[in-house]
This record gives structure tokens, C-alpha cells and sequence, in this order.
């Protein structure tokens, strides 16, 4: 039967997923705006065996080895590839092996660039051809609603559509080309999170702060979907920090409050607005981690990391930028 290999980039959220209509489906409250990265990647192998036996699910080691992978980390995966076998009216088992070119599960997407190489090297792996829509709309299923987006490269709208399962897909605002910009990622921390994103999404309507939030995105979209049409820099940068400030601001006044900014979350952040100061153009968004992703022009991207490497608290930067989404690979990992 048949092996296929995808590597899938993680997103960076302009403006965010946070709460959900349906949390196993990943429908969402409000609209979402990502920007497809490049560097940060999972590429996964997906082999098809006919017979029976259980599904085996192994993860790339730091030293790339593969290795059983970790029983939560397993469960979504198994259950996601449940799901696609009983569409395509298939048997079989699958043998996965995935590799992150980045820290997995410290708030830089691990889940939305996995479950992305994850749908479509299966689809392959069965022989299905999905359109970019069906692709988008399989990732989503997964449960990590970002994934919808990491199936397309560049700029990349998730609309509030019908509240139904088949409605609700990931959509091209712009390609990478259109508007070549550099994220620096700012690594704080490297270790799992505390809180998953879906353990945020399932309390976020709690805080008081939630529906001022929801009621401010839809202009918030409008800003930053004007600002990548018109390649606007700062009107992108306003909004994008202002998102991130007001969505950690509900995650920390949700019940229970959650927490995932440390002390030198903030030292970045006060050197965004320093470097600001000194006319460079760099504007710092989080999602459901410490760590800080500074989007800056590309040609601005050495000066953004030369000027945050060396906080106190920074164990490491990652250099990335838009780009332009899932590549087949004609290598595996196995
Ligand atoms: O897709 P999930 O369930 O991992 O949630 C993503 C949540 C954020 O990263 C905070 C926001 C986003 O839109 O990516």
C-alpha cells in the first residue's frame, strides 16, 4: 500500500482563535488572520498497511531518532486518523512518524503544523485529492482549529462562516510574495506548556473581559486585512499587539486564570516598543505560550535579532518568515 510524506509549516495569528462554538469540531467564536511561517515545520510520513493491528504513532527525538510518542500527543493523533480511514470507507493501519524542526507545545503552533502534515500525508497516503478547501476543512477536524489555516501558505483568513462542520474552512487572503515579512521568534521557554490551547479555548468565555474582546475583532480584522492589502506596516503592527495583549489578557483573567507569559515575556516586549522607539518597524504577538514572535519587514529581521538575543531570560531565537505552505516531500522519515 502506499507511504506519503508532508511537511507542514506552523502560523503565526494576526488576529486569534480563542473560544470555541463547538471545541471537538474547532468552530470557532470569531474570525481568525495568520501568517503561514516557513521555517518553523512538521513534516510527517504517513504508510498505509492493509491487515489489522493497531495504528503506530512515533515522534522524531531532539537527535532525530524516532520513538513512541507521548500518550496525549498519541490519542489526538490516533483519533484523527480514525476518523479520515472511516471517510475514505477504508481498513487498514497506519504507521506515522513526525518530526518539528521546532520546540513542540511551547505556544509556536506545533499543534496547527502537525495536524496539517498529519491530514494531508494521510489523504495521501489513502489516495485522496482534496482541494485546498477539503484540506482546510479535514485539518480543522483534527481539533486544533489553527491547522485549518496551516494547510495554505502566505496570508490566510479563517472566517466565522455557517455554524456547521462542512462551512467552516481556511482561505487565501494573500500569497507569501505579496508581502515579504520576517517573524523572530523570541524563545523564552522550550519546555511544554502548562495549559494546552484547548484547555484555554474550553475556559475562555469565562473571563469578563471576553466579549469586549469579541466585539472589538471583527474591526480588528478589517484593519489587519486592510493592512496586508496595502502592505501597511504599522496599522498591521497596532492591531497585531493589541490582539495579543487583549486575548493574554482573557486568558489570565479566565477561570482559572491562565498564565503563559514569564517575567521575560515582558523583557521582550519592553524591547519591541525600545526598538520602536529607535524607528525600527517591529510589533510582538504571542499565542497560547511565553514566547514572543516579533514581525518586522525581512530586510529588518538581523537588526530585530541582534537587538533581543542577548535579554536576559532569551534561550533562543528562531529566524522565520512567510512562506508558501505544505510542500510533498519525496523523502520519509522511515
Ligand atoms: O488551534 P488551537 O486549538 O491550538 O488554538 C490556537 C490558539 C492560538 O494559537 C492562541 C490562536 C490562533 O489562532 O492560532
Amino acid at each position: 500500500m502506499s507511504k506519503h510524506t508532508v511537511a507542514a509549516p506552523a502560523n503565526i495569528a494576526f488576529v486569534k482563535y480563542w473560544g470555541a462554538r463547538d471545541l471537538a469540531q474547532a468552530l470557532p467564536l470569531n474570525a481568525s488572520i495568520s501568517m503561514t511561517l516557513d521555517v518553523c515545520r512538521s513534516t510527517t510520513t504517513v504508510e498505509h498497511l492493509a491487515g489489522p493491528g493497531a495504528d503506530e504513532i512515533l515522534l522524531a527525538d531532539a537527535s532525530g531518532a524516532l520513538e513512541a510518542a507521548p500518550d496525549g500527543f498519541r490519542r489526538r493523533i490516533a483519533e484523527h486518523l480514525g476518523r479520515l480511514r472511516q471517510a475514505a470507507g477504508s481498513g487498514g493501519r497506519f504507521v506515522v512518524a513526525t518530526r518539528n524542526s521546532f520546540p513542540a507545545a511551547a505556544g509556536l503552533a506545533s499543534s496547527a503544523s502537525g495536524f496539517a502534515a498529519l491530514t494531508l500525508a494521510t489523504a495521501g497516503a489513502l489516495g485522496w485529492q482534496l482541494s485546498a478547501r477539503e484540506a482546510s476543512v479535514w485539518a480543522r477536524r483534527s481539533g486544533s482549529g489553527s491547522a485549518a489555516r496551516s494547510v495554505l501558505g502566505g496570508y490566510v483568513e479563517w472566517p466565522m462562516a455557517e455554524d456547521t462542520d462542512e462551512g467552516s474552512w481556511a482561505e487565501s487572503l494573500a500569497p507569501a510574495d505579496h508581502w515579504p515579512l520576517a517573524d523572530v521568534i523570541v524563545l523564552v521557554e522550550t519546555e511544554a506548556k502548562e495549559v494546552s490551547s484547548l484547555d484555554g479555548h474550553r475556559v475562555a468565555t469565562t473571563s469578563p473581559h471576553f466579549a469586549a474582546r469579541l466585539a472589538a475583532v471583527p474591526g480588528r480584522l478589517a484593519r489587519v486585512r486592510r493592512a496586508i492589502a496595502e502592505r501597511d506596516l504599522a496599522a498591521r503592527g497596532r492591531a497585531l499587539e493589541e490582539e495579543a495583549i487583549e486575548l493574554h489578557l482573557g486568558a489570565m483573567s479566565s477561570r482559572p486564570p491562565i498564565f503563559y507569559w514569564k517575567p521575560a515575556t515582558l523583557t521582550v516586549l519592553a524591547a519591541v516598543r525600545a526598538l520602536r522607539g529607535r524607528g525600527l518597524g517591529a510589533w510582538a504577538t504571542m499565542d497560547a505560550g511565553a514566547n514572543v514572535h516579533v514581525i518586522s519587514a525581512l530586510g529588518d529581521g538581523d537588526a530585530v535579532a541582534a537587538a533581543l538575543a542577548a535579554l536576559p531570560g532569551v534561550v533562543g531565537i528562531i529566524r522565520d518568515q512567510v512562506g508558501p505552505g505544505p510542500a510533498t516531500l519525496p523523502e520519509g522519515l522511515f
